[in-house]
C-alpha cells in the first residue's frame, strides 16, 4: 500500500505530462526534513554550504526537476527528535519545522536519530524517541491534504562514540553510539512506519550492499566524508580508518547522490539499492 501511492503518485504526474498540461501544473513538493545528513553536512561538494546545493536534496532536485518536482532542504545539524535543546520543537528547529509545514508539501521525507544516540540521550532515545517521532509525523499528515510520507534509515555509522567532546566544538551531549544508531535504530524507525502507515527507505541496507561500506568495524566507505575541517582527528580509533573517509557517519558528495538514487528508485516502484 505504501509503495502503491508513490507509484501511482508518480503515474499520476506521468498522465498529466503526457496530456500536455504541465505547464499548467503547480511543482509537486518534496520537503526533505532532517539533521546534518539532510542538511548536506560537511559541504565538500565545491557547491558551498547553501541548502539549496547541498546533501542529497540537491542531487534529488537534479534527479527529478523534468519530472515536475520541487525538492527544498530542510535539514538542520545537530536537530534530535528526543526533547531538549536542540529538539524539532525548540528553538532550535521549529522555525524550520513551522517553514516547512507552512509550505505544504506533497511528499515529505524524514531522517532522524544520529543525534537522539548520543550518550547523555540514550535514556531519552528509549523512552521519548517513538512518541516525539509520532507526533512529528503527524504534524505532517494533519495537513490537508496529507503528504505522502517516508522515514529514511539513516546510513550506518563506521565507528563508535564519535562526535563528543573531545571534538572540535566539542559534542555536550557525548558521542553518538554506534551500536544503538546501527542495530536500534533502525528497529525503531521501521516499527514507527508500520504503525504510522508511512513508507521506509532503507539507506542504511544500501549502503551495506556497496563494496567499500559492508563492515561497520571497518571506516573505509568511500560514500562517506572526508574529515569535515572543524573537527579534529579522534584519538580513540578503535577501528581500521581510512585516511581520506575518517568522518565515520556523514555521507560525502557522491554518497548524497547515491541516497537521492535510492529515493528516486523508492518513489519509482523499483529496488531500493
Ligand atoms: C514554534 O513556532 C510556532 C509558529 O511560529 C509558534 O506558535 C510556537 O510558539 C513556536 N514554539 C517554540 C518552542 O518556539
Amino acid at each position: 500500500m505504501k509503495l502503491r501511492a508513490w507509484v501511482l503518485f508518480l503515474a499520476s504526474i506521468s498522465f498529466r505530462n503526457a496530456l500536455g498540461v504541465r505547464q499548467r501544473t503547480p511543482k509537486a513538493k518534496i520537503a526533505c526534513v532532517g539533521d546534518s545528513l539532510t542538511a548536506g553536512y560537511p559541504f565538500d561538494s565545491g557547491r558551498g554550504p547553501d541548502a539549496s546545493v547541498s546533501g542529497y536534496p540537491y542531487h534529488l532536485q537534479e534527479l527529478l526537476a523534468d519530472e515536475g518536482y520541487e525538492v527544498r532542504n530542510f535539514g538542520k545539524g545537530e536537530t534530535t527528535v528526543v526533547s531538549g535543546s536542540k529538539s524539532y520543537r525548540s528553538g532550535w528547529y521549529n522555525e524550520t519545522w513551522q517553514e516547512a509545514l507552512r509550505w505544504k508539501p506533497d511528499r515529505v521525507l524524514l531522517m532522524f536519530g544520529a543525534n537522539d544516540v548520543k550518550e547523555s540521550r540514550l535514556k531519552k532515545f528509549e523512552n521519548e524517541f517513538e512518541d516525539a517521532f509520532t507526533q512529528l509525523i503527524q504534524s505532517f499528515l494533519d495537513l490537508d491534504p496529507p503528504p505522502v510520507l517516508a522515514l529514511l534509515i539513516p546510513p550506518p555509522m563506521y565507528d563508535n562514540n564519535i562526535y563528543g567532546p573531545e571534538f572540535d566544538p566539542p559534542g555536550r551531549a557525548g558521542g553518538m553510539q554506534q551500536k544503538v544508531y546501527n542495530q536500534q535504530l533502525p528497529l525503531k524507525l521501521q516499527e514507527l512506519a508500520e504503525r504510522m502507515q508511512v513508507s521506509l527507505i532503507d539507506l542504511h541496507e544500501c549502503f551495506l550492499k556497496h563494496e567499500s561500506c559492508t563492515d561497520v568495524a571497518v571506516n573505509c566507505c568511500d560514500w562517506e566524508a572526508p574529515k569535515p575541517p572543524k573537527r579534529r582527528a579522534r584519538p580513540h580509533a578503535a577501528v581500521q580508518q581510512c585516511a581520506a573517509h575518517d568522518d565515520a557517519i556523514h555521507p560525502n558528495d557522491e554518497g548524497y547522490r547515491n541516497i537521492a538514487l535510492m529515493v528516486q528508485r523508492a518513489m519509482d516502484g523499483k529496488d531500493v539499492c
